[in-house]
This record gives C-alpha cells, sequence and structure tokens, in this order.
C-alpha cells in the first residue's frame, strides 16, 4: 500500500524508510534505520526530485504511483547521483518512458557510468542559476560540488520558497509518521544522529558547505526538504546555526571527549583518572570512550561538538592500538580543526604512542596541543599520576578560556 505524506498543496513526500538496515553505506551503524526522501510536485508539469535506495523500490514505485494518480511523469531532477538516491532512476524511466531527466553536465556522466539506458534523448543539462517552469512553479538550480559528492546540487523553488537540499541537513534515522522537525523534539530525538550524519559524510568538505550555506543565506527559505531525515519548516535558524558551526569546524560547546585504546585496563584507568580530576576541577561535559567499543563515527561527531579532545592510546607493536589507529585516521581524514588537544601514552618498554598520535594529526591545521604528553609505564604510579594531575589543570584553565 503507498505510504504518501502532503507538505504543500501539491507537493508530496514519496519517500521511504529502512528499518532493516544496521550499516549506513556499509559502515555507518544506524540503530534506528534511514529515511529516503523524494518529493513529487504536481504542478502543470509534474516533478520528481530524486528516487531512493534499491532496498524500497516497490514501496517507492508504488508511492509516485499513487501520487501521480492518472497523470504522467514529465521531469525527473537527479540532485545528488549516490544510489541511495539514484538507484531507481531506471525504474522511473522504464515506468515512465517520456520522462526528462534534469541534471548538471557531471550527473550525466555519473548517470552514464551507473545506468545503461537512452539517457541522451531525455537529459536536460542544467548549470548554477538555471530555471526550470513548472507552471506556478519556478525552480532554480544551485550547484553544491562535494556536498557530498562533486556533482552534488540543490533546487529551489522560488514560489513556495522550498529548498530542495539533497545530502545537506540530513540525518541519520528512519521516519515514524513525523517527517517534520517540528513534529519531534529534534533536540532530544534527531540532533545527535544528524549530527553524525553531517560530520562523518560531508565533515570533510566544510569550505563547500560553506559555499551553499553562503548561496542559501540570499535565498527566502520556508521549507528545507533534505533527502534523509525530517523536513524543516520552523525554527528553519536552528540546523542553519548548526551547519554554520559544523562547516567552519567551531566546537558548538565547553567540553572534553577522551578516547582511550587500552590493551589491558591500565591506558582505561589513566583515561578514567583524568576523567576525575577534570571533573574535580570543575569541567563540565566530559565524554570518556573507549576505542574499542566506540564505532568511530560516534567519536567523530562528539569531536565536532566539544572543544577539547584527549587521546590515552597504548602502544602496540612500536605502532598506535589499532582501534585508536583507525579512529585518528578518521579525524584526520575529516579536517577537524579549532580544537584542542592532548595525549596521553602507554608502553611496558617503549612507550611511542603520544608522538605516533600527534603525527597522525599533524596534518590538520589550527589545532593547538595542551601541556605535556603524559607517559605512562604500563601503570600508573605517583610519577604519572602527578603528570597527569598537571595536565588536568591546564586542560581546565584552557576550557575555561574558550
Ligand atoms: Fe545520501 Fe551522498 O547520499
Amino acid at each position: 500500500m503507498y505510504s504518501t505524506k502532503k507538505i504543500n498543496d501539491d507537493l508530496y513526500w514519496v519517500g521511504v524508510n529502512d528499518r532493516k538496515i544496521t550499516l549506513f553505506e556499509n559502515v555507518y551503524p544506524v540503530t534506528r534505520g534511514m529515511s529516503y526522501n523524494s518529493y513529487l510536485l504536481l504542478d502543470k508539469k509534474t516533478v520528481l526530485f530524486d528516487t531512493v535506495d534499491s532496498v524500497a523500490s516497490l514501496q517507492f514505485l508504488e508511492n509516485v504511483s499513487h501520487a501521480l494518480g492518472e497523470r504522467e511523469l514529465d521531469y525527473l531532477i537527479v540532485n545528488h547521483m549516490e544510489p541511495d538516491h539514484c538507484a531507481n532512476i531506471g525504474a522511473i524511466v522504464a515506468r515512465y518512458p517520456s520522462v526528462k531527466i534534469v541534471g548538471n553536465a557531471k550527473t550525466f556522466v555519473m548517470m552514464g557510468q551507473f545506468f545503461d539506458f537512452d539517457i541522451e534523448s531525455r537529459k536536460v543539462v542544467v548549470k548554477e542559476g538555471d530555471v526550470l517552469d513548472t507552471g506556478r512553479h519556478s525552480l532554480t538550480f544551485v550547484m553544491a560540488p562535494m556536498v557530498h559528492w562533486p556533482e552534488a546540487m540543490v533546487t529551489y523553488d522560488t514560489v513556495d520558497k522550498v529548498l530542495f537540499s539533497a545530502d545537506a541537513f540530513g540525518s541519520f534515522g528512519a521516519m515514524s509518521g513525523n517527517i517534520f522537525a517540528d513534529e519531534c523534539d529534534f533536540e532530544s530525538e534527531w540532533i545527535d544522529d544528524a549530527r553524525r550524519y553531517y560530520t562523518n559524510i560531508v565533515g570533510k568538505y566544510g569550505m563547500q558547505v560553506t559555499n551553499l550555506l553562503k548561496k542559501a543565506s540570499a535565498l527566502e527559505i520556508s521549507k528545507i526538504c533534505p533527502l534523509h531525515g525530517p523536513i524543516w519548516r520552523e525554527n528553519i535558524g536552528y540546523i542553519l546555526d548548526k551547519y554554520i558551526k559544523w562547516s567552519s569546524y567551531i566546537p558548538e560547546e565547553k567540553g572534553v571527549v577522551i578516547v582511550y585504546g587500552s590493551v589491558h585496563g591500565h591506558t582505561e584507568n589513566a583515561a578514567e583518572v583524568l576523567a576525575n580530576l577534570l571533573g574535580d576541577r570543575g569541567v563540565k561535559n566530559i565524554r570518556l570512550f573507549n576505542a574499542s567499543m566506540t564505532h568511530y563515527s560516534q567519536i567523530i561527531a562528539e569531536s565536532f561538538k566539544r572543544s577539547h579532545i584527549v587521546f590515552a592510546c597504548a602502544t602496540y607493536n612500536m605502532a598506535l592500538f589499532p582501534p585508536m589507529q583507525v579512529i585518528l585516521h578518521e579525524l584526520a581524514e575529516h579536517n577537524l580543526q579549532n580544537r584542542a588537544f592532548a595525549f596521553i601514552e602507554n608502553g611496558t618498554w617503549t612507550p611511542a604512542s603520544a608522538k605516533l598520535m600527534s603525527e597522525v594529526l599533524d596534518k590538520l591545521k589550527n589545532n593547538k596541543i595542551i601541556g605535556q604528553n603524559v607517559t605512562v609505564k604500563s601503570a600508573l604510579n605517583s610519577d604519572s599520576y602527578a603528570q597527569l594531575a598537571r595536565l588536568a589543570d591546564e586542560i581546565a584553565q584552557d576550557v575555561k578560556q574558550v
């Protein structure tokens, strides 16, 4: 049975939810599933905005068919060619063979790589600022390269002020009957998944997101329709403010993330002791994570949220303990900036992990190191405890100044 939702008088959500998925992109845990949003505009011409993942083709096609009724589909606008959105382009073409497909030059290069139907006779190539009139509505195309792929673009309805934002403003998580952000308690139910989605999927491309936000700031926006997660129609400034912070790598709040990679528990003990010493000094918003038990995507999201990050790691085969190596590598890949780092190393014969950790993070810009590296030899003793206490003093002082 169809499962669609009305957004405006002539605009419908025809997307799908997937609650069987465990790993989005086969890498990010999504315990609340995923939504794949698609939208249908019933103007003088009918327009479908993107398709959905192959996992839910039947539901999607039924939704489109129901919302169209007896009408033909005139246009399919492809804002993004990643398969979680483009997978059903071939199915749409097969079902509505007269459909015109709207995309930019890069869109069609990718489409030719993913599909082998006749693209040439259907394609409408657009560039920045081009307009498609569909009757009452006027759709303007805005290029958004690397948000999240090179061909990504967004579409703005200048009549109803709706921004079809592709991956931008999306979130992990399936929706449950409420498709608008104002129908949920976004701050408690969604923001952590929205942050983890943004920081991991497009966190690396802050400059490109900033460019898109600059273009968006010139638009009057009444609704944001992303390709994942809830639609924004109220309090849009809230999510825009988050995006401004995330894309410019500004911490949302003062706080300390402590991540530890511990083989037999002694590095964990040092991390726990530091957390308590920080708490004793009045530091709030301390979060302690076991690298072996925490997916790196969560550490990335927490690190984008908070101002200070402490890495505590055992030396392992004269290298970094593998779970910490993954986390550090991913942080380096996501361009984290404007943070304060501190390091705790452990080793029974040659502690080397502090130097190795700082080498991984050296490629990042505009970060600083706080205090002296703390060296633990096997287990905390009075000397290394004193080092930890000095580090706690320096971090607590620095947190106050953020
Ligand atoms: Fe949701 Fe970049 O695809």
